[in-house]
């Protein structure tokens, strides 16, 4: 173990991962450190061990895929802590730490009737992880509600304030994956809400229909809440109990034409039309189309509710869920002519 001079900080040796990933992945680090405020990292970046490691930064783990043991320095943001910045009648602007679990985040808001992330329940992750990949989900993003992010220069150690339109929200995406990416930590989010006049999204068909199914007469937060959260209790696995790392695809974008041809051979194929006229396609529906869903191999598989979700049963290992991943996205392009991207990140 070694231990910083001016600080309680500590860098682990040869620390298992498995508690710090949600597909549940035995991988080793060669260093492990928990960051819990800006000034530890401040700190971090001037060790030796800093310097000379190559580096990866952590948050809730629940969107990556460790292939084998990393080599270097893992770094998981722990930065804790919801607090109010300002307020007026009808919003309330929140900053919260980085390391503060999303759900706990959604949690808090739906209790205040904070408007604006309730549709963004249950999904599995930090708050610092959020922006990285604007999290979305049910009609909602998270850049909607986001006002800022603080980040950390890697180099310098220098405080920086992206403002939201800095960030440059996606689907799925964010300077912090392009341009920016390895330059920053993020140590918080500061996200404004409503509290009134709540400006609900139902449009996602799953929405009304749960809504519905619950007898809900009066729209609110909490009840937009609790509908979500049946909703993906009904058909995403829990990763405290199945590993997994949600949406193992993003849903990709094909041309007109391309989606016209398609649909001669299969005419129920979905598609929603996305920016320059293109047609998005549920990866779901293609993986399901190719014949994976619910399909096992030995402690790994496709989850049989949701194709777009691999599983670990316990014990699977990176490389065969990578395996598995290639297969799948081979069959895909043989089948539609279709490449489809990872959503999570291979290590
Ligand atoms: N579909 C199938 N078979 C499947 C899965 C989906 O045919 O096995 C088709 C159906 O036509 C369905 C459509 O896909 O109507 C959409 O399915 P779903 O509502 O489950 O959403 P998705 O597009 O598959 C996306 C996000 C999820 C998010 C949901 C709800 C991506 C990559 N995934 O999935 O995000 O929860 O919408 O908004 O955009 C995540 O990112 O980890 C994640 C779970």
């Amino acid at each position: 173990m070694l231990m910083l001079s001016s600080t309680r900080m500590i860098i682990q040796e040869q620390v298992d991962l498995y508690p710090y990933n949600t597909f549940k992945i035995h991988a080793k680090a060669k260093y492990f450190t928990s960051i819990h405020s800006v000034s530890d990292f401040q700190e971090l970046v001037k060790s030796q061990v800093y310097k000379q490691e190559k580096r990866l930064l952590l948050g809730g783990g629940s969107n990556m895929l460790l292939t084998g043991d990393f080599q270097g320095l893992v770094i998981r943001a722990a930065l804790k802590g919801i607090d109010i910045v300002s307020q007026t009648d009808d919003t309330i602007t929140v900053k919260a730490g980085a390391g503060v679990i999303w759900h706990e985040l959604v949690l808090h808001s739906v209790a205040q009737d904070w408007g604006g992330i309730e549709n963004l329940s249950l999904i599995p992750g930090t708050v610092g992880a959020a922006p990285i990949q604007n999290i979305g989900a049910y009609g909602v993003e998270v850049k909607e509600v986001i006002k800022n992010v603080e980040a950390i220069d890697l180099v310098t150690g220098e405080v920086r304030v992206f403002e939201n339109e800095e960030c440059k929200f996606g689907y799925r995406e964010s300077v912090f994956k392009e341009r920016l990416k390895g330059k920053y930590f993020i140590s918080s989010v500061t996200l404004t809400f409503t509290k009134k006049n709540h400006r609900f999204n139902t449009s996602y068909g799953a929405i009304e229909a749960t809504l519905k199914q619950q007898h809900v007469t009066q729209l609110s937060v909490r009840a937009i809440s609790d509908a979500v959260i049946a909703i993906r209790q009904s058909k995403l696995p829990d990763p405290n109990k199945i590993g997994n790392a949600g949406s193992f695809f993003k849903n990709p974008t094909i041309t007109q034409q391309h989606y016209e041809k398609l649909k001669i051979e299969h005419p129920e194929i979905p598609g929603y039309s996305a920016v320059n006229q293109q047609v998005k396609v549920p990866a779901g529906w293609l993986i399901e189309t190719c014949g994976w869903k619910g399909k096992t191999f030995e402690n790994i598989g496709v989850h049989p509710h949701q194709a777009l979700v691999i599983v670990n049963y316990g014990g699977g290992t990176g490389a065969k869920i990578w395996e598995l991943a290639q297969k799948i996205l081979h069959s895909v392009k043989e089948k539609f002519d279709i490449e489809l991207q990872p959503e999570v990140n291979v290590i």
